[in-house]
């Protein structure tokens, strides 16, 4: 008898839904390569992937979902390969702009945007003002986004309020430091998804994973759909977060009644 597939889109309903949803999206260049195809395509295949878990995540009711776009290290590869990936972001951001804006969709970009081609600016800017209002899904795409520099931005930040006599030293914690990021509004991620498989970080919010459960999949980014997204989520609902304290499943108070 063939056993018949868990709906993971159904059995998450009953749970809790994770409020942000971190994703590295990786693996087009593998996809590509399996393919025979320049590795451009398997960023153009990645990108119709996005649109799929954009939608999903407004069905499903994640308020934020933020993606890793474009590394501060990803500069490193060949010069037409950055080109392809800033005019894809822009062709998507033309296509896409006004369909997410309908559907209430608020757009930031984390990361350094003043190093980026005019046209991506552009784009950017339109897309930030015209969706900035809007109440659904906050949608964060992270291009030239390094966690190390957001976090060096936050320091400096921090020392010029230090000497213009606006902050002291007595006023530095956690929730100060977080107000500096470039998250400041958004809480950290609940789950942080990887695809292609790799088990590293690769320079992505390295403050705000604290406490943020983690999910690596072989699937590569242009393969990864709907369902397996729900399945991550299905993981996660399974999960006992602790947050360094001790579980509170029955019986644990009783050790110390
Ligand atoms: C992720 O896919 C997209 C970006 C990093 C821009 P990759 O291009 O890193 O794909 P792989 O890891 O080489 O397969
Ligand atoms: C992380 O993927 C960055 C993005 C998904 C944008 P990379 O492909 O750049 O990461 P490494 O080089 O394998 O660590
Ligand atoms: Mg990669």
């Amino acid at each position: 008898m063939v056993k018949k597939k868990p709906d993971y889109a159904e059995l998450i309903k009953a749970g809790e839904i994770p409020q942000h949803v971190a994703i590295i999206m990786d693996g087009n260049g593998r996809w590509a390569k399996k393919r025979l195809m320049p590795r451009t395509m398997g960023h153009r295949a990645g990108m119709s992937t996005l649109k799929q878990i954009v939608k999903a995540c407004d069905d499903i009711g994640i308020k934020a979902l933020t993606v890793f776009a474009f590394s501060t290290e990803n500069w490193k590869r060949p010069g037409e390969e950055v080109n392809f990936l800033m005019n894809l972001l822009v062709e998507y951001l033309h296509k896409e702009l006004l369909e997410l804006h309908e559907n209430q969709v608020r757009i930031r970009m984390l990361g350094d945007h003043a190093t980026l081609p005019s046209e991506c600016r552009t784009e950017i800017e339109r897309a930030l003002s015209l969706t900035k209002d809007n109440q659904g899904l906050r949608f964060n795409i992270a291009l030239n986004y390094g966690a190390r520099r957001e976090v060096l931005d936050a320091v400096l930040a921090l020392s010029r309020k230090l000497q213009a006599g606006e902050l002291q030293e007595e006023d530095i914690n956690e929730t100060l430091f977080s107000s500096l990021l470039y998250t400041h509004d958004l809480p950290d991620p609940d789950l942080l998804i990887r695809t292609a498989g790799e088990m590293r970080i690769s320079n992505f919010m390295l403050w705000q994973i604290a406490y943020t459960e983690l999910w690596v999949t072989e699937s590569l980014w242009p393969d990864f759909t709907t369902d397996e997204f729900c399945k991550a989520i299905w993981d996660y609902q399974q999960r006992e977060r602790r947050f360094g304290g001790l579980n509170s499943s029955p019986g644990q108070d009783e050790d110390y009644a």
